[in-house]
């Protein structure tokens, strides 16, 4: 039996947000250089973005790259960046396929020429798939996207556009890069790492944790499955008692 007859469709999440790790790993449990493993890291991406859609999972969000990984070594990053290019270029056809509208956040503007013009290309022509929203989160951190928020609120409110106390929660999220996009409800790390790196620190506030040891370059929909699986059985409490819940 799949674990799949074991998710009960009608409280599914509607953003799960993924921190990928784990390649470098793999690669090197392989003998082979860490490269390797983000290679073979895309057939996982894959998978989970067809699991996701045939689920109906409306917001899916991948940490591909974050701040801090511009500081690994060079060949590294732009092997990374080439990789995200071609595997952006290539899986165009499976987005369009499967009704998944692609979107990006980090500091998009610290990312290569070729990179932001590949990613500008299939973010317009996908823009109107409605089966799920794809975000990639690249050269992104939590920190740097808040610092930023910050920000332009100051700004605004020094341009007297609007004053101190306009600034709720609601407001300040709404100076995300994750405007659009609802906060996941779930948020798998792989690789048996128990730490957040820097991730949607905002907009994790609420959400059930997963992590499995699985490296991602094995991450197949049935770990998205086992994942689902686990988070129905939590009680979402969100400061109340069970009593109150029931
Ligand atoms: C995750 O795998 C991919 C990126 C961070 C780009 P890693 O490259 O971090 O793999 P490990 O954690 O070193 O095994
Ligand atoms: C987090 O993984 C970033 C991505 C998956 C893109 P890292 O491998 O960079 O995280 P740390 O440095 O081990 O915390
Ligand atoms: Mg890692």
């Amino acid at each position: 039996m799949s674990l799949l007859e074991h998710i009960d469709t009608n409280r599914l999440p509607q953003h799960i947000a993924i921190i990928m790790d784990g390649n470098g790993r793999w690669a090197k449990e392989k003998g082979k250089l860490r490269v390797f493993g983000h290679q073979n890291g895309v057939r996982a991406v894959r998978d989970t973005i067809e699991g996701a859609v045939e689920l109906g999972i409306k917001y899916l969000t991948l940490y591909a790259f974050s701040t801090e990984n511009w500081n690994r070594p060079k060949m590294e990053v732009m092997a990374l960046m080439e990789l995200l290019v071609s595997t952006i270029n290539k899986e165009t056809k499976t987005l369009m396929q499967n009704g998944v509208r692609l979107n990006a956040i980090g500091d998009l503007s610290s990312l290569p020429a070729k990179c932001s013009k590949q990613l500008q290309e299939t973010m317009i022509k996908t823009a109107d798939n409605k089966n799920c929203t794809l975000t990639l989160a690249l050269s992104y951190s939590s920190r740097w996207e808040i610092t930023h928020a910050a920000r332009q609120l100051a700004l605004k409110v020094q341009a007297g556009e609007m004053n101190v106390e306009d600034i709720t929660e609601v407001v300040f999220a709404a100076h995300l890069n994750t405007s659009e996009i609802p906060d996941p409800e779930l948020m798998i790390r792989t690789s048996g790492e128990f730490r957040i790196s820097n991730y949607l620190l905002w907009q994790l506030a609420y959400a059930e944790l997963y992590f499995t040891p699985k490296l991602w370059p094995d991450f197949r929909r049935e770990d998205l499955y086992a994942a689902i699986i686990d988070y129905q059985k939590r009680e979402r409490r969100f400061g109340m008692t069970s009593e109150q819940l029931n």
